[in-house]
């Protein structure tokens, strides 16, 4: 229960400030039209491309990438120290992060250990640092996927990056301070081979991992939190005592878009690895039917929910939570979605209109950093980085009160 009921728990926090903020906190809006292609309040602007080489040694990929970002990835860096500093004043914590915890972890299979040598070396950040940035995706990642499928049998996919909760409120503009500090920090990354694009996400600059990807003509993912009973600490403590056997789950989304060539191939290695954490993978491919919802613990899938014509399951959609479970009440992203997903109906469905459905709240919410919209089989990818000015769950305006705990930045 431990990763369930912290996310309640931090949700709830969140909730009743929200709520001794205002008497009836706007949770819901009607469905968005229109909004696309992005403007006005809730658009804060484009998401700039870069390459990154795999014919390269890891340990040179993101030079270029990370020369430019390294401010920006020290500022979000130091954040992350406050807060931990915050909790254990005495700096134990972060000088056992610099000093022990490379050696804790040991290798990192892959290209990943050396990837994050290089962006360590290069930023001049100790790596038990950039260790623990790359570890804090595996955690506290709110996120909404959907795939549709239309009359025609095309394919789409679109997802909302949450990403921010409970490191610090900034009482100045009422946002979340990680959530802020990662839009600068957030890339399209185009990965070649030969000078030919392998895969395309979008991700944080500093992060070696995909949560957000697609392999042009094959297949889309994308990988949302999953908190759940035996949650992700067993993983990390498993791996730390030497059992090396399961994947993070940011790196195998990232081998999955590397190095597999089919949708098929996707999903069996999606639902047959042993995983660090439990997981939900989004998987959409280039045909009718192929799209699913995977919902994994850390040895197991648990149900794979796939697009299904002949029972007019024209989409899937998830959010943080088991499809056969309520969502927690204050949280119900998920039925918003669907009720927007079906007022635009099937025949309707497109880029655009997921794009509205993305921008309707709380699907939109304080923790939005961008929405990213796929089309497999055109080769579309596009992402926008986001802002929810109020009145915006999570939340709207929070009195001093109830910020200055939470108010450790600013
Ligand atoms: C809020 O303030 C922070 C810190 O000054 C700034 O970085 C951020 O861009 C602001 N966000 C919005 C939505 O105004
Ligand atoms: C990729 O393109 C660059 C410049 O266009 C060229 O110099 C390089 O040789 C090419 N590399 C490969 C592996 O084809
Ligand atoms: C993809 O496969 C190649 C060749 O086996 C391997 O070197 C590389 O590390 C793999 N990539 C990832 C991200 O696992
Ligand atoms: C769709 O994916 C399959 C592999 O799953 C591939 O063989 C096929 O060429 C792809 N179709 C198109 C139109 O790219
Ligand atoms: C959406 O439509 C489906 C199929 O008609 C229905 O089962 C479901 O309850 C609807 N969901 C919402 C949230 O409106």
């Amino acid at each position: 229960m431990l990763g369930r009921s912290l996310l309640n728990f931090v949700l709830l926090i969140v909730a009743v400030t929200c709520a001794t903020a205002q008497h009836v906190p706007p949770w819901t809006e009607d469905c968005r039209k229109s909004t696309y292609p992005p403007s006005g309040p809730t658009y804060r602007g484009p998401v700039p491309w870069y390459t990154i080489n795999l014919d390269l040694p890891p340990y040179k990929r993101w030079q270029e990438l990370i020369t430019e970002k390294a401010p920006a990835l020290k500022v979000i860096v130091n954040s992350m120290k406050d807060v931990v500093n915050a909790f254990v004043p005495s700096g134990k914590i972060m000088q056992i992060v610099d000093q022990k915890l490379p050696g804790l972890l040991g290798n990192f299979p892959g290209p990943y250990e050396e990837e994050m040598k290089g962006i360590s070396d290069i930023t001049g950040i100790p790596l038990g640092e950039i260790i623990s940035f790359n570890i804090f995706y595996e955690f506290f990642t709110i996120c909404t996927s959907i795939i549709t499928e239309d009359k025609k049998g095309h394919l789409l996919h679109g997802r909302n990056m949450d990403f921010g909760i409970f490191l610090g409120w900034n009482i100045n503009n009422n946002t979340w301070v990680v959530t802020e500090e990662l839009k600068p920090l957030t890339v399209n990354l185009d990965f070649q081979r030969n000078n030919k694009t392998v895969f395309k996400a979008s991700s944080f600059a500093g992060y070696v991992g995909t949560l957000t990807g697609f392999k042009p003509g094959l297949f889309s993912l994308t990988l949302n939190e999953r908190f759940s009973t035996s949650g992700g600490y067993m993983g990390v403590i498993e791996w730390i005592l030497g059992k090396r056997d399961a994947m993070w789950i940011g790196f195998i989304s990232r081998s999955v878009l590397e190095n597999c060539t089919s949708y098929e191939e996707a999903k069996n290695i999606l639902t047959k690895s042993k995983l660090l954490a439990p997981a939900y993978f989004i998987l959409g491919g280039n045909k009718s039917g192929e799209g699913c919802v995977i919902t994994r613990d850390r040895r197991k899938s648990l149900d794979v929910y796939e697009l299904d014509s002949k029972q007019d399951r024209w989409y899937v959609v998830e959010t943080n939570y088991d499809r056969w479970k309520n969502p927690f009440f204050l949280d119900d992203r998920r039925n918003a979605a669907k009720m927007c997903l079906n007022h635009t109906t099937q025949e309707k469905i497109s880029l655009s209109t997921i794009y509205d459905v993305l921008s309707t709240k709380p699907v939109l919410n304080k923790l939005t950093v961008f929405t990213t919209l796929m089309d497999v089989t055109k080769g579309q990818f596009e992402t926008y980085l986001r802002d929810c000015p109020d009145p915006c769950i999570g939340c709207a305006t929070m009195p001093n009160k109830w910020a200055r705990p939470l108010q450790i930045m600013k």
